[in-house]
C-alpha cells in the first residue's frame, strides 16, 4: 500500500517529508518521490528503489516550506522512475494511494482531448482529469467534489495546483488520510507513524471530505460546505513507531505481546459488557484476509466448541463474490488490523446490504471497517509496523477467544468453576508468553533456513495455528511453506517429503494427539526433519521427532493465543539467519487497500 505525506509550514519541508516517508516504509514500496514549489514552478523529484536513492537526487539547495511525498507500491505499471509519484499534468501535481478502476476509459477520453501520457499509471490519468476539470470549472473545491462522480475505485490524493503556491489539497475515497496540526506546521498523511514525531492529535478524513491545508490552518469541506471535524488523539507513545533497540520491528512487536495482551485483558476481561453477546445470533460468518483470516479460523473453531453455534470462516476476496446465506439473524465479523483492506471492506458493505449485523475487530482507530461496522472491538495493539503481523494477530485471536468464553458462559457450556479457572489462565497468559520467548529458536532455525520448502501439520485447532505459522515463515523467509490437516498429507503431498524436508507438527489437543503422531511418523519414515510443538501433557516418544518445543498445557481458549508465539519466533530467526529485510518483505504491503 502506498505511503503519502504532505507538509505545509515554516520549516524546510524536504527533510520533514523524507522522514515521514521513511516512517511509512513499512507499508511496502518499490519507488518514491517528492514535489514542492521552487522558483515559482512545481518541482518533481522521483526515483525507483529505496528512499535513499531519492535523497541522492534532491538538490540540496532547495529549501521549500511546502512539499508532498509518496512511496509507491506498484499496481499499474512496473516499478520505475516514470511510473513513480508524484505525477504532474498541466497545472496539477498529485500523489495517490488506491486504484482508479475506470482509468483506461478516462485515459482514452483525455487523449482525445489532447492529453499525452508518459507513464502506465492510473494516477497520471487522475492528475490529467483534475487538470481538465480545473480548466473547465476554475473552482478547486468544485473540481474535487466532482471527482466522486468521475473517478471509480479508491483514492487518497494530495494535490498541488501551480497557481496556488502555499496550499495542499487533500481528498479521500476508500483509502485513509489523516490531517494534523503541529507546532512546526500542518501535515497530511496516510497513517499515524508519519506525524508522531510532531503531534499525536489528528483529524481523520471521512469519505468524500476535502482538506485544504495552508500554513496557518486546515479547513474541511464536504459537498461544498465547510465542516467541523472531531480531533482524535493517538493514545500510544511515539516510541511505538520506533525499533527501540530491537533489530527489527517484527521482533519488537513479538516481544510486545505480553504487555499489549495484559493491557487488553485489564481493559476487557474486567468489563465483559464490552464483549458482544453472540448468543443473540443464529449464524456467525467470520470474514478476513491473510493472518486475520487465520485468526478467524480459530474463532470459528472456538465458537462451535464453546457456543454450539453455526460459525463459518471465509476469505474476504471469495466471500464478496460467492453466494452467501445472510439474514438479520446473521452476525458477520470482519477482522482487520488496518481496517482498510479492500476485500474485507467490500464484504462488510455486502453484509450490511443483506441485513446482517456487523462486528469489526480492528486495530487502527477510526479506520473504514471500524467506522462502518455496527459494532467495533478495538484490539489496542498500538502501531504495528512490521508487514508480518504478530501482536495484532494474537490480539485478534484473544478477542475471538473472549467472545467464545462469554458465549460459553451465556449458553451454560462454561460453569462458574471453569469460568474462574479460565479467567486465571487468561491473566497468566502474558507470563506464559514471556517464558516461551526465553527459548532458543536459532538452533531450530538453522535446520530449516536452507530448505526449499516446509510443511506444517496439525488437526482441528492445531491446524488453524499451523496456517498462521506457515504464513509467517513464507512471507519473511521466502521458503515455500504449506499447511495440511495432518490426516491429509498422505493423500498426495507426502510425495514431496524428501530427506531433511522440515515438517513442523503442532499437537495441543490430547483427543487427537495419537493421530497426528502417526502422521509425523509417516513423514519421518521418508526422511523429514520433524519439529514438534506440543503441550507438556502430551507424551511423544523421542524416536519420532528430531526436535521438540514444549508449552504449558492450557485450555484451548487460552492455548490458541500462546501456541503461535514459538512459530512467530521460528519464522523470525529463519529469516534473520538468511539476512532478509524482515520488516519489509519483498512484494508485500502492510495493508492491501486494493483488490
Ligand atoms: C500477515 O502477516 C500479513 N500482514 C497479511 O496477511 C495481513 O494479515 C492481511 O493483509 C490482512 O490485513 P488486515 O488485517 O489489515 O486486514
Amino acid at each position: 500500500m502506498c505511503g503519502i505525506i504532505g507538509y505545509n509550514g515554516k520549516e524546510d519541508a524536504i527533510p520533514i517529508v523524507i522522514d515521514g516517508l521513511k516512517s511509512l516504509e513499512y507499508r511496502g514500496y518499490d519507488s518514491s518521490g517528492i514535489a514542492y514549489f521552487w522558483n515559482e514552478k512545481i518541482k518533481v523529484v522521483k526515483e525507483k528503489g529505496r528512499i535513499s536513492e531519492l535523497e541522492k537526487i534532491i538538490d540540496k539547495e532547495d529549501k521549500p516550506t511546502l512539499a508532498i511525498g509518496h512511496t509507491r507500491w506498484a499496481t499499474h505499471g512496473k516499478p520505475s522512475r516514470v511510473n513513480s509519484h508524484p505525477h504532474s499534468v498541466g497545472k496539477v501535481t498529485i500523489v495517490h494511494n488506491g486504484i482508479i478502476e475506470n482509468y483506461a476509459s478516462l485515459k482514452e477520453d483525455l487523449i482525445s482531448k489532447g492529453y499525452k501520457f508518459l507513464s502506465e499509471t492510473d494516477t497520471e490519468v487522475a492528475a490529467a482529469m483534475i487538470d481538465y476539470l480545473y480548466k473547465e470549472e476554475k473552482n478547486k473545491l468544485k473540481v474535487l467534489e466532482k471527482l466522486e462522480e468521475v473517478l471509480e475505485g479508491s483514492y487518497a490524493l494530495l494535490i498541488l495546483f501551480e497557481d496556488e503556491e502555499d496550499m495542499i489539497y487533500a481528498i479521500r475515497k476508500g483509502s485513509p488520510l489523516i490531517v494534523a496540526k503541529s507546532e512546526i506546521g500542518n501535515l497530511v498523511a496516510s497513517d499515524i507513524p508519519a506525524i508522531l514525531d510532531y503531534t499525536k492529535d489528528y483529524y481523520l478524513l471521512d469519505e468524500g471530505e476535502i482538506a485544504v491545508v495552508s500554513k496557518k490552518d486546515i479547513k474541511f469541506y464536504q459537498e461544498d460546505k465547510e465542516i467541523e471535524k472531531e480531533l482524535l488523539t493517538f493514545k500510544f507513545d511515539a516510541g511505538s513507531a520506533k525499533k527501540e533497540g530491537f533489530k527489527h520491528f517484527m521482533l519488537k512487536e513479538i516481544y510486545e505481546q505480553p504487555r499489549v495482551i495484559k493491557n487488553y485483558l485489564d481493559h476487557y476481561l474486567n468489563n465483559m459488557d464490552l464483549i458482544p453477546d453472540l448468543s443473540l445470533y443464529e449464524k456467525i460468518h467470520i470474514v478476513a484476509c491473510g493472518s486475520a483470516y487465520h485468526a478467524g479460523l480459530i474463532g470459528n473453531y472456538l465458537f462451535s466448541e464453546y457456543g454450539d453455534i453455526e460459525a463459518s470462516c471465509y476469505v474476504a476476496s471469495e466471500y464478496r463474490y460467492q453466494k452467501n446465506f445472510i439474514d438479520d439473524k446473521t452476525l458477520v465479523i470482519l477482522i482487520s488490523q488496518s481496517g482498510e483492506t479492500a476485500d474485507t471492506i467490500a464484504s462488510l458493505r455486502l453484509a450490511k446490504e443483506r441485513g446482517a449485523k456487523t462486528l469489526g475487530i480492528v486495530n487502527v482507530v477510526g479506520s473504514t471497517i471500524a467506522r462502518e461496522s455496527d459494532q467495533v472491538i478495538y484490539i489496542n495493539a498500538g502501531c504495528e509496523i512490521a508487514v508480518a503481523t504478530t501482536k495484532a494477530y494474537t490480539l485478534q485471536v484473544l478477542t475471538l477467544s473472549l467472545c467464545a468464553y462469554k458465549l460459553g458462559i451465556t449458553k451454560g457450556k462454561i460453569d462458574n468453576k471453569l469460568a474462574k479457572e479460565l479467567k486465571d489462565a487468561y491473566y497468566n497468559l502474558p507470563l506464559e508468553i514471556e517464558e516461551i520467548l526465553k527459548l532458543d529458536y536459532k538452533k531450530y532455525a538453522v535446520k530449516i533456513a536452507k530448505s526449499k520448502s516446509a510443511f506444517f501439520i496439525g488437526r482441528l485447532l492445531d491446524y488453524c495455528i499451523c496456517e498462521e505459522g506457515s504464513l509467517k515463515l513464507k512471507e519473511i523467509s521466502y521458503i515455500h511453506s504449506e499447511t495440511y490437516p495432518a490426516g491429509e498429507l498422505k493423500h498426495g503431498t507426502i510425495s514431496l517429503i524428501e530427506k531433511n524436508t522440515p515438517v513442523i507438527a503442532v499437537i495441543t489437543d490430547p483427543k487427537i494427539a495419537l493421530k497426528t503422531i502417526s502422521n509425523i511418523k509417516e513423514t519421518r519414515a521418508r526422511g523429514a526433519y520433524t519439529l514438534i510443538l506440543k503441550t507438556k501433557d502430551i507424551e511423544v516418544s523421542e524416536d519420532i521427532y528430531d526436535d521438540v518445543i514444549e508449552i504449558e498445557t492450557l485450555n484451548d481458549l487460552v492455548s490458541s493465543i500462546l501456541t503461535i508465539v514459538p512459530l512467530q519466533m521460528l519464522a523470525y530467526h529463519v529469516a534473520d539467519s538468511l539476512g532478509y529485510d524482515i520488516d519489509k518483505p519483498r512484494n508485500l504491503a502492510k495493508s492491501v487497500t486494493v483488490e
